[in-house]
């Protein structure tokens, strides 16, 4: 298709955006890495609807997140901004964490909310429970929720069931904590979570969601972050045995199943050619978990490094008609998935230091993004060390390198947890689209000029940056732990319950 003729979708796009809002379906895997999908070139998994929404949607390959571990890549995300900002640093939340994402943050939700939208979230949210829920999705703009507040391993599971018919979890997960509740909206219909049925319930809630929406002509926000492929994997009946990659391939497979169910609703309900379908996913995959953990493919480590295999994503735009099949290389981020879908919707922006930059040049037009640089902070991001590396162009400079639990096991000693931090005077240097895996320091003279402009580009971003209070240096409070029989003992063994959803 020549330019013009590109060109003329593209005007297509925004007149049928001002005529009628698009919806939008935010897909988020978690701790799946650049190499753990069919169509970014693994072998052995199993996702025909992601390959299909890639093979007819726009695949990316150099998209980031902004952290390489859960909470504070979910903060950005939803808020488009790095986590620094809202204080979703280090590290993670907890069940019984005091603090949150602060409720005067902007998220996704709030931004569609103020043009009409329906909106809704099933799946982990991550952001934080606090006292009588104050942190839950419902008080972040999702009308509607579905879920298991935070990660499906804060909970002792060594005697639930992962795959059927009472295979149990594999590991121990959290002890000494609550297990994990699912939610509908800010009531605990089930402790423990069933694991085996769980997702059935997930898409039967993300279609019903969209079926009233359609039905009552409103544009929706749908929020499907997914556990699956998180430690513990687990699968139901439908599922458990059918990928040819054991038990992460069985999780990712019903996953993918719960994406192929969303997009025959969005068909059956006519909505699909007025849908944007965005998915990518937290942070790279955890190493450690050796054959059921994730993969970073060609990338250098997994979660919890800045290393590209902690935080670079698979990523895929879809939107029939409008978003032509391709490959884009633009430079790109979670953060600028609020600019995207306020512009699209004809949302204002809300008034606040944003990070993200809008996309819609390289969805409709093929076109270069209009980010020049991506910032990569670790777990534990403080303003004595700042960002780890930068990202400009094809250039990417470690300051700081540093090695995670999180990515043990792998033969590259750099991965590991006792590759312990290193300041690099000057940094390291490569160039990623020669040497996509961060092998080969670009040495001599000739690079001085590309570590300079980095470095000014780095200096000129720390001076923007305030660090919000860190919500999760607010500490714990057991009391907080979420129980459906608060006043039963003893805990957290009490908490016990199972109500029709
Ligand atoms: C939210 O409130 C806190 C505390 O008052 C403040 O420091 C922060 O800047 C506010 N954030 C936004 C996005 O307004
Ligand atoms: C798990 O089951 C064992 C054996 O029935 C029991 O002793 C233990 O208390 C259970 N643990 C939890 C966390 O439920
Ligand atoms: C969506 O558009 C395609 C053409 O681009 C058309 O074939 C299809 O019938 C449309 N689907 C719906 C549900 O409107
Ligand atoms: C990387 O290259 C720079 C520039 O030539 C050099 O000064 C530095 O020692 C190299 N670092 C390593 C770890 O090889």
């Amino acid at each position: 298709m020549g330019s013009k003729m590109i060109a003329f979708f593209a005007l297509i796009a925004v007149a049928f955006v001002r005529a009628s809002p698009p919806n939008f379906v935010l897909i988020f895997g978690d701790d799946l890495g650049y190499g753990d999908l069919g169509c970014f070139g693994h072998p052995s998994s199993l996702t025909p609807n992601l390959d299909r929404l890639a093979a007819n949607g726009l695949r990316f390959t150099d998209f980031y997140v902004t952290s390489p571990v859960c909470s504070p890549s979910r903060a950005a995300l939803l808020t488009g901004r790095y986590q620094t900002r809202s204080g979703i640093y280090p590290g993670v939340l907890y069940p019984s964490s005091i603090g949150g994402l602060p409720l005067n943050e902007t998220t996704i939700a709030e931004v569609l909310k103020s043009k009409g939208y329906s909106t809704a979230m099933v799946g982990k949210w991550h952001l934080g429970v606090g006292a009588n829920g104050a942190y839950l999705p419902t008080r972040q703009g999702f009308d509607n929720y579905l879920g298991i507040p935070y990660s499906h391993d804060q909970g002792s599971c060594q005697n639930l069931s992962c795959f059927p018919p009472d295979v149990k979890c594999f590991g121990r997960c959290d002890q000494g904590v609550v297990t994990v509740p699912l939610m509908l909206g800010d009531t605990i219909k089930q402790q423990p979570a069933d694991f085996l049925k769980i997702e059935k319930s997930y898409g039967d809630f993300a279609s019903q969601f969209i079926r009233v929406a359609a039905q009552n002509e409103r544009p929706f926000f749908l929020y499907y972050p997914s556990h699956h492929t998180h430690y513990p994997q687990y699968a139901g009946e439908e599922y458990a045995g059918k990928s040819l990659r054991g038990p992460f391939g069985d999780a990712l497979m019903e996953f993918d199943g719960t994406i192929g169910k969303i997009l025959q609703t969005l068909m059956e309900t006519d909505v699909i050619n007025n849908t944007l379908v965005f998915f990518t996913s937290d942070n790279g995959p955890e190493l450690m978990r050796r054959s059921r953990g994730g993969n970073s493919g060609l990338l250098k480590c997994g979660k919890g490094t800045t290393y590209e295999g902690g935080m670079r994503e698979p990523a895929v735009a879809y939107w029939p008609g409008l978003i032509q099949p391709g490959v884009t290389h633009a430079l790109s981020s979670s953060l600028d998935i609020l600019p995207t879908f306020a512009k699209l919707a004809g949302a204002s922006l809300p008034e606040v230091q944003l990070d993200g930059v809008e996309m819609t040049n390289i969805l409709f037009n093929l076109g270069p993004s209009k980010r020049e640089t991506m910032f990569y902070y670790p777990t534990d991001p403080s303003e004595k060390y700042s960002v780890f590396a930068v990202r400009w162009g094809k250039y990417k400079a470690h300051y700081y390198t540093r090695g995670a639990t999180h990515s043990e096991t792998t033969p590259d000693q750099d991965c590991s947890l006792f590759a312990f931090q290193k300041y690099h005077d000057p940094p390291l240097l490569f160039d990623l689209e020669a040497d996509p895996s961060e092998n080969y320091n670009l040495t001599g003279p000739d690079w001085d000029p590309v570590r300079t402009k980095i470095t000014v580009l780095k200096e000129q971003f720390e001076a923007t940056m305030v660090f919000g209070e860190s919500e999760i240096g607010k500490g714990k409070d057991p009391t907080l732990e979420p129980c459906c029989t608060p006043e039963c003992s003893p805990k957290p063994d009490c908490c016990r319950c199972n109500s029709e959803l």
